[in-house]
């Protein structure tokens, strides 16, 4: 949510913010804006504009815009609409201060009362005007530099904050600050790159410091970089290098961030697998965990946690672990978990899963079941991220960055982390013989391939998605490892074409949305199952007797649901528990080609963001 970018250099700070915000776009899309300023002229550039970056960039072509310090910000609202004057970044009552923030300052109206009261005025709605005029209250009242009087900012506020501030009075100077909120600092000879992630800073520079919860950075051009945190304690920086190709930022010939993701599938699950699965040797190890197996494979008890996709393969891992490893799994949306004053003890294993490691309810979920004394095993994408590293082990999914703000390559790797954790767990407990163990590494192995098969019927997903592009309603059926598909595949549709979808448990619709099907209702049956085949027919002769169309995914060659199907996308045979890795794809392809067909911005859906850092 909101993507923040600053630089401090020799070099024009413009081009570097305007491509940063571009690269940071897809973590909000409302409205943009950027401060530079130009110490030759002693003269501050803030320019503002609602909607894309692309119409802020055209606002300013021809406009003055040298300097060699500069913020940049691409928000997505909280506090106050969506407007030209709501949009960061936000100055000072005096102008000498400029601000930049994502997150949230919770206290901000009694904050904002105190402040009017001592004679401030406020032009925007937001909280974030509040942070910067509070920095200057105190910075005049308390005679105190910049670095100080941020420190003492910080200590009143509650909330969550990625910031970057400056003042026109000391342009050598970015001061950076996180709390629940992320910010990266990358480094080259005498400049500074900070932005909410690596994506706008990896063409300029590998060598990165993360900043901490309540660390306060202090960047100074030509100098070194200086981390104290709010109570005013030296932290010494750990520069990391960044392991991310400029190339994985790119759309690379696709139209679209979100198709190249889906066609990316069989490379990222291979990644996902890459020096931990070996068929050969019929070995799974996953480095990341070693040191909590045991304790896995002891547990009474797994929790998974996880929002919106992460969460529907956090469900697909309940069946896995369940089935595979014969262990009880209870499923939590982290915003309901972190609120119910949830049963936890110092035995309960918490799976986390999370594409950007940075979502806020995971995030405080974590932080809730630590305090308990359940051992967190992160599951993320991105590198580096706060949930990767509030977790006390984990594995990466390494499916590569994904920008579209559907998550797609996100959801196979994660389901392809926890088969690999749960078959390691079951072999461990004796819950899968030897010879199934290598049976299932063996087809494990062959989904990327069979994932390249399944791509192969985009242009027939096109041609369902031409038919039904005027529907309203859709409703999305599977059973037992396919549930989770059918939630995947409904949440999938609503996200980017804005048509009504409901995923429910095939067995479930005579409970109530079967009342929902007539002739204008296609039903999406997703009818592979070995196990529950037969009931799943039954299923879609329901569907069929009150005069729904039914769109079926079906494994290769069966014959009968072709023939009661209106339209069906076939997919290679595999073990039922492998199912998801590839009836998901076709439910992804459906929903994009349904999104482009209505004219829908696929990759930057209304009211969304990638990044969900705000509760
Ligand atoms: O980064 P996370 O995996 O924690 O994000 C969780 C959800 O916000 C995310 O999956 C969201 O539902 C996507 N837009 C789904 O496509």
């Amino acid at each position: 949510m909101c993507g923040i970018i600053g630089y401090v250099g020799n070099k024009q700070a413009y081009p570097v913010l305007i491509n940063g915000l571009y690269r940071l776009e897809y973590r909000g899309y409302d409205s943009a804006g950027v401060a530079i300023m130009n110490e030759e002229e002693n003269e501050l550039f803030l320019y503002k504009s609602q909607g894309k970056v692309s119409q802020l960039d055209a606002k300013i072509t021809g406009k003055k815009t040298a300097g060699t310090i500069g913020i940049a910000h691409t928000r997505w609202a909280t506090h106050g609409e969506p407007n030209d004057i709501n949009a960061h970044p936000h100055s000072s009552q005096s102008g000498d201060l400029v601000i930049i923030h994502n997150g949230i300052i919770e206290n901000y109206i009694p904050l904002k009362k105190e402040l009017i009261g001592r004679g401030y005025s406020f032009k925007s709605d937001t909280d974030t005007e509040v942070l910067i005029q509070l920095i200057e209250d105190i910075q005049l009242n308390e005679n105190l530099d910049l670095f100080e009087a941020v420190r003492s900012a910080l200590n009143q506020v509650i909330g969550a904050y990625a910031i970057l501030v400056f003042s026109r009075s000391n342009p050598d100077t970015l001061i950076a600050a996180r709390k629940s909120s992320p910010l990266v600092i990358g480094k080259k000879m005498g400049e500074y790159f900070i932005a909410s992630d690596p994506t706008p800073i990896v063409e300029y520079t590998k060598d990165v410091v993360y900043l901490n919860d309540e660390e306060i950075a202090i960047i100074k051009r030509n100098q070194d970089l200086r981390i104290k945190t709010i109570r005013n304690k030296d932290k010494t920086p750990y520069f990391e290098k960044l392991e991310m190709s400029l190339s994985a930022l790119e759309k690379g010939g696709y139209d679209h961030f979100m198709l190249k993701e889906i066609f990316e599938q069989p490379h990222s699950v291979s990644n996902c697998m890459r020096g931990r699965l070996d068929p050969r040797k019929g070995s799974i190890s996953l480095g990341g965990i070693s040191d909590y197996l045991q304790k896995m494979t002891n547990a009474d008890r797994i929790l998974i946690i996880a929002c919106g996709t992460s969460w529907h393969a956090g469900l697909v891992g309940e069946y896995l672990f369940e089935d595979l490893a014969r262990i009880p799994v209870e499923v939590e949306y982290a915003s309901e978990f972190r609120y119910r004053n949830p049963v936890i003890s110092e035995n309960d294993i918490v799976i986390v899963i999370s594409q950007s490691g940075e979502t806020a309810d995971s995030l405080a979920a974590i932080k809730l079941a630590k305090s308990k004394g359940a051992t967190i095993i992160g599951i993320c994408n991105v590198v580096g991220s706060s949930i990767s590293r509030a977790s006390h082990a984990g594995s990466y999914t390494h499916a590569g960055p994904e920008i579209g703000v559907a998550s797609t390559k996100a959801f196979t790797a994660q389901v392809t982390i926890l088969t690999m954790m749960a078959l390691l767990i079951g072999r461990k407990k004796g819950t899968i013989t030897r010879s199934k163990y290598f049976q299932y590494i063996h087809e494990l192995n062959q989904i990327p391939k069979k994932i390249k098969h399944v791509l192969k019927s985009n242009d027939d997903i096109w041609k369902i998605a031409e038919n039904y592009k005027n529907t309203r309603n859709f409703l999305y059926l599977g059973r037992g490892y396919n549930f989770p598909v059918a939630l995947e595949g409904a949440l999938k549709l609503k996200e980017i074409s804005y048509i009504h979808a409901e995923g429910y448990p095939a067995a479930e619709m005579k409970h109530g949305p079967i009342a929902l099907i007539d002739e204008e209702m296609p039903v999406v049956v997703i009818a592979t199952n070995k196990g529950t085949y037969e009931k799943v027919i039954t299923n879609i002769m329901e569907v069929k007797a009150r005069k729904g169309k039914i769109i079926a995914i079906i494994t290769k060659g069966d014959e009968t649901v072709k023939e009661l199907a209106d339209y069906y996308i076939e997919i290679p045979e595999t073990e039922e528990f492998l199912v998801p890795l590839l009836a998901t794809i076709p439910l992804q392809l459906l929903s994009y080609h349904m999104a482009i067909l209505r004219g829908c911005n696929v990759d930057q859906p209304r009211n969304l963001a990638k990044s969900v850092t705000v509760e």
